[in-house]
């Protein structure tokens, strides 16, 4: 087995940091050694396989995105991101492991989306990936499938409150659900949005003629968002469920989510770089319709408010407890254009698995959140949190040697044209520079990108089985 010293580096865990070097042996990290360490009175660089020096940088577990789509039907088209070009985008980034969702559609069994699912990944990913549940269509069967999910190696499933005829599910629903979902300790997932309420709003807007993408934002109030987080605490509440709501954008929300974890309950948040970086104003409210390349659910929220002030402190003080992309790209041609004349026809989803890394890097850079705290938000909480500990989201002997060397003085300029492997034909993150770069990216102990090189290949990714959550109390 092919032995590899990363030698030199800082190595950043989510609980300190230090000088070491770290001594891969075929797919596992072997030691975290003292730097210059030697093995038997030898000098360790000269009896590995290849040594890759990371002098002057940082030496952190890959990157964990838990919330992906790629190649979902949603919205009348496909996202952009097959498994193949969405994990090679990701690797690119920094991230070795993606937790993408399966879908039971209305009408569907559970059993079969998830195996469609895994027909759609197997051999075709770069790096590792796991999958959520969602389930689209509660009742008597897909409860009793939602006992076997576990030993599938899926230990968490989502529910939505927005989406009427889609996803939606009502409170009866979701009570029925997480009845199982504490039973089983399988982590319930909720997209928290009053959708009923919302498709009324729509309606009455594009009844006035409001159908540019800014109104998008208007009719996905942060009432919409408070109101249906509170009641997914509640009824968690009353089951026992650990609940994690997903992409939690309104500060009202996070204040929910706060006050519930003060009262002991086992809820957790998740919020996106969308929500931390960008606005209803000044990205849904570009000219014409260039707003459609920021429509997503929940949407993006007025500056004016300054819910994203209030997000980064919430990474800050673990109100909100990581960050993930919910990565859903869709190309303005052809697929975002589906609403030009009515906003309401827009695909939902952004596109930045491959920004993650940098984008909260750059928040370290800015004095927002500490280096340990990257690590945290982006590795390891997603692995505690969806039961991948200890073999991912840490620098230690028997972990996966996942492992990115990252560059405090590199540059990263973002751009279509710059450093854009997304499947997409734009970029939600053009202009953005980042004061960092991500050097060398090692998935399972292969080096999958070097110094801009991609070295990876399709179907090296492997099937990440899940245990229940690490993170509960
Ligand atoms: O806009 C979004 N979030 N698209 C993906 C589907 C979802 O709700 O997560
Ligand atoms: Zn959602
Ligand atoms: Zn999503």
């Amino acid at each position: 087995m092919a032995t590899t010293l990363i030698s030199g580096g800082t190595v950043v865990t989510a609980t300190g940091r230090s000088a070491a070097d770290v001594l891969v042996d075929g797919e596992k990290i072997a030691a975290v050694l003292a730097p210059g360490s030697t093995l038997l009175g030898q000098d360790l660089a000269r009896s590995v396989d290849t040594v890759l020096d990371a002098a002057g940088k940082y030496v952190i577990p890959g990157g964990i995105d838990a919330h992906t789509h790629m190649q979902m039907p949603f919205g009348g088209t496909e996202a952009s991101d097959t498994f193949e070009t969405g994990t090679r985008a990701a690797a690119w980034g920094g991230t070795t492991t993606i937790v993408d969702f399966a879908i039971q559609r209305y009408g569907e069994r559970v059993m079969d989306g998830l195996a469609a699912w895994h027909e759609k990944a197997a051999g075709e990913c770069a790096i590792d990936y796991g999958f959520h549940q969602i389930i689209g269509d509660v009742n008597d069967d897909s409860l009793k499938a939602m006992n076997s999910l576990l030993d599938e190696g899926v230990s968490s499933y989502k529910l939505f409150m927005a989406y009427p005829g889609v996803f939606y599910s009502d409170d009866a629903q979701i009570y029925k659900a997480m009845r199982v979902g504490a039973e089983t300790g399988l982590m319930t997932m909720m997209h928290a949005e009053n959708g009923p309420a919302i498709d009324a709003m729509v309606a009455e807007l594009l009844a006035q003629g409001k159908t540019d993408p800014y109104y998008h934002g208007v009719a996905r109030a942060w009432q919409m968002e408070e109101e249906a987080t509170h009641r997914a605490i509640m009824l968690a509440n009353l089951t026992g469920a650990p609940l994690y709501v997903v992409h939690v954008s309104a500060k009202q929300a996070v204040e929910q989510l706060a006050a519930a974890r003060d009262n002991g309950q086992n809820v957790f948040g998740e919020t996106c770089p969308q929500y931390l970086y960008l606005s209803l104003e000044d990205q849904l409210g570009a000219e014409g319709f260039e707003g459609a390349k920021w429509v997503c659910s929940t949407p993006l929220r007025s500056k004016h408010e300054h819910h994203q002030d209030h997000m980064w402190q919430s990474l800050r003080t673990n109100d909100i407890q990581m960050v993930a992309t919910d990565h859903c790209p869709f190309c303005m041609k052809g697929q975002k254009d589906l609403g030009v004349g009515d906003f309401s026809k827009i695909p939902n989803g952004i596109g930045s698995v491959e920004h993650r890394m940098d984008l909260m890097y750059q928040g370290v850079v800015d004095g927002k959140i500490s280096l340990e705290r990257w690590v945290e938000i982006t590795s390891t909480t997603p692995a505690r949190m969806f039961g991948m500990y200890g073999t991912k989201g840490v620098i230690a002997p028997g972990a996966d040697a996942d492992v990115v060397i990252y560059d405090p003085n590199g540059h990263t300029s973002i751009g279509l044209e710059k450093t854009h492997h997304m499947n997409m034909d734009y970029s939600a993150w053009e202009g953005y520079e980042i004061e960092g770069h991500v050097d060398t990216v090692m998935s399972r102990g292969k080096v999958v990108v070097n110094n801009n090189e991609y070295l990876g290949s399709k179907g090296h990714g492997q099937y990440v089985r899940r245990s229940t959550s690490q993170y509960l109390v």
